[in-house]
């Protein structure tokens, strides 16, 4: 069988992800894997009519197609995602029809699943028959038991083809048909005071964004600064070459205006709102482009202490996986979401009246400097960076285990020596049956109540 292998990796022919399409093709001669570098050679498939379809006559006389990519920053690289702008907007979806498709990731596991969640929608889109993904760690090709599971995998898939298996949708197609959004409602001026607001868009192509962010920035008594991302010179995108790694400086770094625009304009300001439209199941390549160069700054937060809102058209709640990024995105740079607002309503008065609560809100959590906490998605993300940076990744990544030491990242429950001695005193007294009992029965419950309610009946606290 032929199968064309679509390379993700910026990184082209040296790429990790790609090691691992090499260790199944060694396994299963009788099957031939072509690789595309898509993220690589982006420009010259966007440009260059022939690669591009050249790529799509691979694909169609494929038998299959293996989605291979690493992770970059929650989901794909931005020239992946081009790529899949390319198939929509110039009409190749038939390529894709009732292909068998796998996806191969390689990533540190952080969202690992909101890409493969992403590539498997898009898959549903193109109506292919989408078998399963294997998402591996970077280096799970050196362990055993996993290059087994990979084999079977692979095999799982093969045999798929070969036998015509029925395939499972995870993914409904999307339906939006927004309306269009006039203001109509005249609200009272909010007062900015001194705080900095700053509004990043990809476009100002799309009405109804467009009319957003004029009702948004008029809500204000002040002035609020609006920056296009196509007006940012950004010679290119992310490529993964990891010199951030050492002090956070990129390969790009006075060679276009974009760090300047994120050291200057975004970390200074105190209130953040991220506009744009959906395509395709995501922000644009544009936006995807602008995460992805953020990771100058690599895993070290670097919007701390921001209010945070997306302003945003498109079906954005039939696409939950889309906000999990986001949201999750926020909390990871330490800034505090605020809210979505969307064209998802039915008058333009419903959409009036949330963004009048939004700007409202946005002000105000900024006076008081409010920070939720983060939930499981900033939580555990940030305990995976953790143990990496300490652990596997500290070189090249340098810059982060200093910036880890000095925010006390590194909050390994080793060194919570009270817990751990009054564990060890605990685990030995329930060895004794009487003990045990009375600690099961009669004092696990207050017990776990004793100093929160110090603290409440403290009146100094
Ligand atoms: C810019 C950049 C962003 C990354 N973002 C993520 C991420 O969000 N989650 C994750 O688990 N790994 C992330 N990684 C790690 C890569 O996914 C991982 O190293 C991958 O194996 C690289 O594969 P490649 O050599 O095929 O490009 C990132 C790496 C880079 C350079």
């Amino acid at each position: 069988m032929k199968i064309v292998v679509l390379n993700g990796s910026p990184k082209g022919n040296i790429s990790v992800t790609i090691q691992y399409i090499h260790y199944i093709q060694k396994k299963f001669k009788q099957h031939e894997l072509k690789i595309i570098n898509i993220s690589q050679k982006i420009n010259q498939i966007e440009k260059n009519a022939e690669a591009f379809h050249s790529i799509i006559s691979d694909i169609k006389s494929s038998d299959g197609v293996i989605w291979a990519f690493p992770l970059y920053v929650f989901t794909v690289h931005s020239n992946y995602l081009r790529f899949i702008e390319l198939i929509f907007e110039r009409n190749v979806e038939d390529a894709f029809k009732e292909k068998y498709t796998s996806i191969i990731s390689t990533s540190i596991h952080f969202y690992d699943h909101t890409a493969i969640n992403y590539i498997n929608s898009i898959c549903d889109d193109l109506n292919m028959n989408y078998i399963d993904y294997f998402s591996l760690h970077m280096y799970d090709l050196e362990k055993e038991d996993i290059r087994k599971n990979l084999l079977k995998f692979a095999n799982n898939y093969f045999d798929s083809i070969e036998n015509e298996v029925i395939t499972l949708k995870n993914y409904r197609p999307i339906k939006h048909s927004p309306i269009s959004y006039i203001p109509k409602i005249t609200h009272n001026k909010i007062n900015v005071l001194n705080k900095k607001v700053i509004i990043v868009t990809d476009s100002l192509d799309n009405n109804n964004l467009k009319n957003m962010l004029n009702k948004f920035k008029n809500s204000f008594s002040q002035n609020v600064e609006l920056v296009n991302l196509q007006d940012i010179d950004m010679k290119g995108s992310c490529l993964g070459c990891l010199k951030c790694g050492y002090n956070y400086e990129c390969i790009y770094t006075d060679k276009d205006d974009f760090i300047n625009f994120y050291n200057n304009k975004l970390k200074t300001a105190d209130i953040i709102i991220f506009a744009g439209t959906i395509k395709y199941r995501h922000l644009s390549s544009t936006w995807k482009k602008f995460f992805d160069r953020g990771f100058f700054n690599t895993h070290t937060p670097s919007l701390s202490g921001k209010q945070v809102g997306f302003m945003i058209s498109g079906a954005l709640n039939q696409i939950p996986n889309l906000k999990q990024i986001l949201e999750s995105y926020t909390q990871w740079q330490g800034s505090n979401l605020v809210g979505f607002i969307t064209d998802e309503y039915d008058t333009s008065e419903e959409i009036d009246n949330q963004l009048h609560a939004f700007s409202y809100n946005l002000i105000k959590l900024s006076n008081v400097n409010y920070h939720k906490p983060a939930t499981f998605l900033g939580i555990a993300g940030m305990k995976i960076f953790r143990d990496e940076i300490w652990g596997n990744i500290r070189f090249p990544f340098i810059a982060d285990h200093k910036a880890y030491k000095a925010l006390r990242v590194y909050d390994f429950p080793q060194k919570n020596y009270k817990s751990r001695i009054t564990n060890s005193i605990l685990i030995l007294m329930s060895k004794l049956p009487y003990i045990r009992n009375e600690i099961y029965s009669n004092r696990i419950k207050p017990s776990l109540i004793e100093s929160l309610t110090k603290i409440v009946e403290d009146e100094t606290v």
